[in-house]
């Protein structure tokens, strides 16, 4: 019932030239139809990617947004500014943004509501350090992240699981842990919504996610797509775990 999501964040990375010849590149793989894909690169980076995506079923993210509409914000920007760029979806809470600038649960949570304000779906980003793992406090960390969600539509939401020991590390959750997480917070999400609800949003798996490991990672019934940070700077990659979404969408 959940179609596989599969998104690009391009972190910082690729300018205007590279994200017309990445998408360009993209677009002439003819990604499956079984899957959703979206890409997201740099705020500079959004007209030309909307501009190339039109008539596409490729989707457009941002990679921030802020909670108010408009005023004294120095460096940031709404989600109108947005959505007037093309941009249909916006990632919030990255790991990154928590760990390099100051992110929190509650102004990820404020930017993901403003967000839905301005019409845009939101992939909320969880995940554990290591140091919590090692502790024994995966599943608290997750539930106090997830906390408040309710407070959100349901409706084109998508969560992010990403533990932080596995990003950008070469060290992926293996295919249990991933789904030990996401069946956790599918149950924090039935909590905070109902379980019909939850039983719609689709959680993504982000953290070293490689065509090596997308199968698996895939097959797994709470892991719903994933969220693709150096893998998806390459067309040859980011088509390929695509590919390994639409073999586990066809059931193989
Ligand atoms: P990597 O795929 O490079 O580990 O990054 C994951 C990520 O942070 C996606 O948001």
């Amino acid at each position: 019932m959940r179609r596989f999501l599969i998104a690009g964040n391009w972190k910082m990375h690729k300018g205007v030239g590279e994200t017309s010849a990445f998408i360009e590149g993209l677009l002439a793989t003819d990604p499956s139809p079984a899957v959703d894909v979206v890409v997201s690169p740099p705020f500079t980076s959004l007209p030309t990617a909307a501009m190339l995506l039109t008539g596409s079923k490729i989707g457009l993210a941002a990679q921030n947004v802020h909670w108010e509409a408009s005023g004294a914000f120095t460096g940031e920007i709404s989600g109108e500014m947005l959505t007037e760029l093309g941009a249909e979806w916006v990632i919030v809470g990255h790991s990154e943004r928590r760990t390099f600038f100051g992110e929190t649960d509650r102004t990820a949570r404020d930017r993901a509501r403003a967000a839905q304000q301005a019409g845009l779906k939101v992939i909320y980003c969880i995940g554990e350090t290591l140091e919590e793992r090692e502790s024994d406090r995966t599943f608290q960390v997750l539930e106090s992240q997830t906390d408040g969600l309710g407070g959100l539509s349901h409706a084109g939401l998508v969560v992010a699981y990403e533990p932080v020991w596995a990003i950008g590390t070469g060290r992926t959750a293996s295919p249990d842990q991933a789904q030990e997480a996401h069946a956790f917070v599918r149950g924090c999400l039935e909590r905070a919504f109902s379980a019909v609800r939850a039983e719609g949003i689709r959680i993504l798996y982000g953290g070293s996610l490689k065509p090596g490991n997308a199968h698996e990672l895939l097959s797994k019934p709470d892991v719903d797509g994933g969220l693709i940070g150096g893998a998806s700077l390459d067309v040859e990659s980011f088509s390929a775990i695509i590919r390994a979404a639409a073999v586990c969408a066809a059931g193989e």
